[in-house]
């Protein structure tokens, strides 16, 4: 197996990795970042669990070779978090109780962030549609719509996302 050198600005700090060919994004960053935020759901591009953002666009981690990723700007759950405080969309997933389980909850908050960051005047049928591949097992949709609604009225309202 090939080995390969790559850098990625991670949460804004550069990274030099050494990875193998075949070696994804999502173990990158939890195997050897330790940044375990993004999670391994299911691995076929299904639940979005391992989503990350690339700039502000939301990714599924599960499917990017590391190799592929070189050079670009990856931000993970822990990348919302500044200096101890939760980003808006973060904020309002506690707030509205949209949390059951917790495992579909990093990768909401990285869509919903990416959503929020596009349109902050998103409307609920926007916010459905935007947030289609994740999946929550728990299936506690409505909080989680109603978390990035609020969001983007935090947005407009000068709160960090
Ligand atoms: S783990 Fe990536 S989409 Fe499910
Ligand atoms: S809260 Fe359990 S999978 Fe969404």
């Amino acid at each position: 197996m090939s080995m390969h050198e790559i850098t990625l600005i991670v949460n804004g700090k550069p990274q030099k990795l050494t990875v193998k060919s075949n070696e994804l994004l999502l173990n990158v960053l939890r195997d050897k970042l330790f940044l375990t935020g993004a999670k391994y759901g299911c691995g076929i591009a299904e639940c979005s669990a391992c989503t990350v953002l690339k700039g502000d666009r939301s990714i599924m981690s599960c499917l990017v070779p590391a190799v592929a990723a070189d050079g670009w700007e990856i931000t993970t759950p822990e990348g919302l978090v500044v200096d101890g405080e939760l980003n808006a969309v973060q904020e309002e997933l506690v707030n509205k109780g949209a949390i059951q389980c917790g495992f579909c909850t990093p990768g909401m908050a990285m869509t919903g962030t990416a959503c929020v960051r596009e349109n902050p005047d998103a409307d609920e049928a926007f916010v459905r549609d935007y947030m289609r591949g994740n999946y929550c097992r728990c299936t506690g949709y409505q909080a989680i719509v109603e978390a990035i609604l609020a969001a983007c009225e935090d947005a407009k309202n000068g709160k960090r996302v």
